[in-house]
């Protein structure tokens, strides 16, 4: 949500930034400007409302010389999206211009105070009174660092900031809450609110923490906390290949994510796996044995996929739950230091997750991340991390990156059953109609989690998605259900379908069906019914039930289950697995029918409307 940049150093910044806010554009897309500072001296600003194209076609044949600026692609908070809203902000006289993701909690007050004292607004921003504090520092006779650091200090609330100032070479920033990652190249630095936006130019990073200010000058770079004291962070090398953050020949970042899921699965799992056990490097076997029970916390598809994690480990004995992290962060349940508190975030900045971990830090229980995003918040906020190695997901909605959570946590939760002798919870007596048994038989999911890549790569290269998302499109409502894992995934499945074709879509656990949603069943509503291999012959009732009212049914399921190919109207095959994993390839299916039925509508399948990838305000 809100992404900004700044670049600073030999040659000119312009194009540099506009390929980063290109590469950002996932994190908001109402508007998007740049202001650069000429090297003769002065600041000019271009900003549009809308994408960044709406940018470029506004920059186009305009020269903007200068090694120095900052850009910024918006996710509107405060004030509609409009061409006066959009970033950069400056003062009243065009000295100071500031980009700014987050949300100043107190900037009422400033902005009373300020225009008290003669400043005049433009926007409805809670981010203008920000290059007015500098202003009128420097009016007082302040250098731009110290006019810098006197606004930070009103400031309330959560920001990444980056600022220029008329006839000064340098960048200033400064984080709280928010993320900045330092991007340091050969002719040039970087700051950004995430990698991706300067991966083209350098995969040499320092993660900044809350507080920290940073000065680009040149091509050097200065790091201080907020008294001005040098803090020495680490410098790392970004394993993401810049590559991954482009779209190639694909349309969409989502497509070509959903078809990267074998590797990236591959990934996720290499080295994990050593025949009887989960190898996880951070978790030797052992150290999760003090682990009495389990709390997710998460948000979105992550939460989808921590459902799955918690069902797992019930599976496995384990006591364990998931919870949303916009409720846990305000209403926490009872956690003790044996309760392991679980975040599962992809960008690992997400602002309800973060203060959820927050309230479980304060709460002494264990916490770990499960994140995509080495050096993000969450990684560094949590005791322990794990991370998923999915590689740069950009696409808004989220796909590779939730068949990656729920195959680390598939190891995850063998590791902790391991150390504290889950019992198996569920016996053989539950198997279903599918050609699978209901047994959690660890063994078995581990080998099946190494065959998984090849089993998601035949759901990738199947058709059959495309042609129900058109034999389908003018249905009025999409209802997915499931049970078991498959719960978590008529989930996702309907989120992804509603977020991206802005179709009515709900998912529901298939028993709860005849509980209420069945009332809104007609012909015009498509089912859509998850089947893993697992108390399948239940969910076969709620189709029937659902079939009884004229609803045309498509079953996701294992290929070789014949009897519910025979009872569905549609069916989506996906190879034998494990039950316990089937929930996966399934969910590719769905992936590919939300894709399929929002490019037949041609919607902004990368970019979906009021949504953004990285939340980072609560
Ligand atoms: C936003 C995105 C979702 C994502 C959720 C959680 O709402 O639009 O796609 O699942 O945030 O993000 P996280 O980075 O914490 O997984």
């Amino acid at each position: 949500m809100c992404g900004i940049i700044a670049r600073a150093g030999i040659g000119d910044a312009l194009e540099e930034l506009v390929v980063g806010l290109q590469n950002l554009e996932y994190r908001g897309y109402d508007s998007a400007g740049v202001a650069v500072r000429r090297a003769d001296g002065p600041i000019t600003v271009c900003k549009r409302e809308g994408e960044t194209d709406a940018l470029e076609a506004a920059l186009s044949g305009r020269a903007l010389p200068g090694g120095t600026g900052i850009g910024h692609t918006r996710w509107s908070t405060h004030g509609a999206p409009s061409d006066a809203n959009a970033h950069p902000h400056t003062d009243d006289s065009g000295r100071v211009a500031v980009v700014h993701n987050g949300i100043i909690r107190n900037h009422e007050s400033l902005r009373r105070e300020l225009r008290e004292a003669g400043h005049r607004f433009r926007s409805e921003t809670d981010t203008e009174v920000v290059p007015h504090l500098v202003a009128a520092a420097l009016d007082d006779g302040a250098d731009p660092e110290s006019a810098f650091r006197a606004a930070v200090a009103r400031l309330e609330g959560s920001y990444a900031l980056a600022m220029i100032v008329d006839e000064d070479d340098a960048v200033y920033a400064t984080r709280r809450g928010s993320p900045l990652v330092l991007g340091l190249g050969t002719d040039a630095n970087y700051l950004a609110s995430d990698v991706p936006a300067f991966l083209e130019f350098t995969d040499r990073v320092v993660y900044l923490e809350d507080d920290d200010v940073v000065v680009l000058e040149g091509n050097t770079y200065r790091i201080t906390d907020v008294d001005g004291t040098p803090v020495d962070r680490p410098i790392e090398t970004v394993e993401w290949d810049a590559s991954d953050a482009r779209k190639g020949v694909y349309n969409h970042f989502m497509r070509k994510e959903i078809d990267e899921q074998p590797v990236s699965l591959r990934q996720t799992l290499e080295g994990r796996i050593d025949g009887d056990r989960s190898e996880l490097t951070a978790f030797p076997p052992g150290s999760l044995s003090d682990v009495d029970d389990v709390v997710f916390v998460a948000c979105g598809t992550s939460y989808h996929a921590a459902m799955y994690g918690s069902t797992l480990l019930r599976r496995r004995g384990v006591p364990a739950t998931a919870l949303r992290a916009n409720e846990f962060a305000h209403d926490p349940m009872p956690v003790s230091e044996r309760t392991l508190v679980i975040a599962v975030t992809q960008s690992g900045e997400t602002a309800d997750t973060l203060a959820s971990l927050r309230v479980a830090n304060d709460l002494s229980a264990r916490t770990l991340a499960v994140t995509n995003v080495v050096g993000s918040s969450a990684a560094r906020g949590a005791d322990e991390a794990l991370f998923i190695r999915a590689g740069p997901e950009i696409g808004v909605a989220a796909t590779k990156t939730f068949s990656s959570q729920v195959a680390a946590l598939a190891l995850l939760a063998d590791r902790i059953a391991a150390d504290g002798g889950g019992a198996d919870a569920y016996g053989d007596e539950t198997a279903g109609v599918g050609d699978h048994g209901g047994a959690y038989d660890p063994d078995s999911v581990r080998s099946d989690l190494e065959s998984l890549p090849t089993a998601v790569e035949t759901v990738v290269n199947d058709a059959g998605a495309a042609r129900l998302a058109t034999q389908f499109a003018d249905a009025e409502s999409y209802f997915f259900i499931g049970r078991g894992v498959g719960y978590p995934v008529a989930l996702e499945g309907a989120l992804k379908f509603k977020e991206i074709t802005y179709e009515h879509a709900e998912g529901f656990a298939a028993g709860e069906l005849k509980h209420g949603p069945l009332a809104l069943v007609t012909p015009a509503t498509v089912v859509i019914a998850v089947f893993t291999g697992r108390n399948d012959e239940l969910t076969l009732h709620n189709v029937r039930e659902a079939q009884s009212r004229g609803a045309p049914v498509v079953g996701v399921g294992p290929a070789s289950a014949t009897t519910l190919r025979e009872t569905v109207d549609e069916y989506l095959p996906f190879p034998r697995t494990d039950p316990n994993l089937a929930g996966i390839p399934a969910n590719v299916h769905l992936q590919l029918l939300a894709y399929h039925a929002a490019e037949i509508r041609d919607r902004a399948i990368d970019k979906p409307r009021n949504l953004a990838k990285s939340v980072t305000v609560e």
